[in-house]
């Protein structure tokens, strides 16, 4: 076996080396990182609402209204004493915002992930999921007994055939997709994945966790956007993003609830957040629907910056995560340390956050970010890699 030393230094030769870094967050957009101010473009806070001065005073006078949400332990799992009411609150508030039978808050987005799925499916039961779905959703499925097969990225042709060879073999057959796909910023065709569930008989399961928030009339991500919010199984979304918070939550119906409470061990073994991140978390729940202003700025940034990526030869994305696959690992390494030496906080993505040889930069357009600033840091790209 190898020595750990021999690990890192396998790591570093590969150009796969992470590391932690000390980043504090400021307002517009801007963080500090090594003692400089810079532009940080690999936040997922993509309305820029966990930086935002007013809503935080906003927070904190409620808070001062409310003493008993200046809590920052729970001392337990929700299962024993951490459950206080602002638990069964939030959960109601998604209930509203979703109009949905029921809802379950998990302490993050992989508790609910790497959770849920082991909770809900057994031997005799097979999960068919996105080839590129989040690290989270692997590592659920890697704990569950049933059998599981990966179908090609958003290929439901692909899907389809597995689905017709293999559904009548199993009791249960789970469809797991994420909606906006993280490190490709690509949207799934939630309408088809309906449409080919209830033709099979499946149950699907959406991570909105890129999408929620972000996008939507009313924020309610891409399923609100697709018009199919009714007709996803469970739906998961995650607090940590466009939501500013921490956390996730599953919309479901009162019989999986009642799974999650007694089966998800993500669940039921861990302590409960604290009632100060509940109380903000349902403080933005409530105000989501509210926030469209946010979310047309952001668009407005999301098309003007889409627009000069394809102007300047590079494939442009749709959405607020635009990837520049550079492909080797190196190169990913040098053009984010030469962004960084230019004001603008970006990192690379490599391997297995993404597939081998798909290095690349992951761009985070967030609703404080100016076009100006953003044009400046697209144009350091294009002529980095020209040169
Ligand atoms: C698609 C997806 N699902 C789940 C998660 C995990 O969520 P959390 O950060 O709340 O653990 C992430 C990333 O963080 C993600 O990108």
């Amino acid at each position: 076996m190898n020595s750990f030393e021999e690990t890192i230094e396998r790591l570093q030769s590969q150009g796969l080396e992470r590391s932690l870094k000390d980043i504090e967050s400021d307002v517009g957009g801007y963080c500090h990182f090594q003692g400089k101010r810079m532009l940080n473009l690999s936040s997922n806070d993509y309305l820029g609402l966990a930086t935002c001065p007013e809503l935080k005073q906003a927070f904190m006078h409620m808070v001062a209204d409310n003493p008993q949400y200046l809590s920052f332990g729970s001392g337990s799992s929700r299962l024993l004493t951490g459950n206080t009411s602002i638990y069964s609150q939030t959960e109601e508030a998604l209930k509203t915002w979703y109009g949905s039978e029921a809802a379950v808050f998990f302490n993050s987005g992989y508790h609910a992930n790497s959770g849920i799925l082991p909770a809900i499916s057994e031997k005799k039961d097979l999960i068919l999921s996105d080839k590129l779905c989040h690290a989270s959703i692997i590592d659920g499925i890697r704990l569950s007994t049933a059998d599981q097969v990966r179908y090609r990225h958003a290929d439901y042709q692909h899907l389809e055939s597995i689905l017709e060879k293999k559904r009548d073999q199993y009791q249960h057959v789970f469809i797991v997709s994420e909606s906006v796909f993280s490190m490709d910023g690509d949207e799934a065709d939630l309408k088809k994945l309906v449409e080919l569930k209830k033709k099979f008989k499946a149950i699907l399961y959406v991570d909105e966790a890129h999408a929620v928030g972000a996008m939507g009339q009313t924020g309610l991500g891409l399923c609100e956007v697709q018009g199919v919010t009714k007709d996803i199984d469970i739906i998961v979304g995650t607090m940590g993003k466009a939501m500013a918070s921490v956390g996730a939550y599953a919309i479901l119906n009162n019989t999986l609830k009642q799974v999650m409470v007694n089966k998800v061990r993500t669940l039921i073994f861990t302590t409960a957040l604290p009632a100060i991140n509940m109380a903000w978390s349902k403080f933005i729940i409530e105000r989501m629907p509210r926030f469209t202003d946010v979310r047309k700025t952001l668009k407005q940034l999301v098309d003007k910056c889409n627009a000069s990526i394809a102007e300047m030869g590079f494939a442009p994305s749709n959405g607020y995560i635009i990837p520049i696959v550079v492909g080797d690992n190196q190169v990913a390494v040098a053009l984010a340390e030469h962004l960084q030496k230019k004001g603008f906080l970006i990192f690379p993505i490599r391997p297995p956050t993404v597939p081998k040889g798909t290095a690349r930069l992951r761009i985070s357009l967030t609703a404080n970010l100016h076009f100006n600033d953003m044009d400046k840091a697209m144009n350091e790209i294009a002529a980095y890699l020209k040169s």
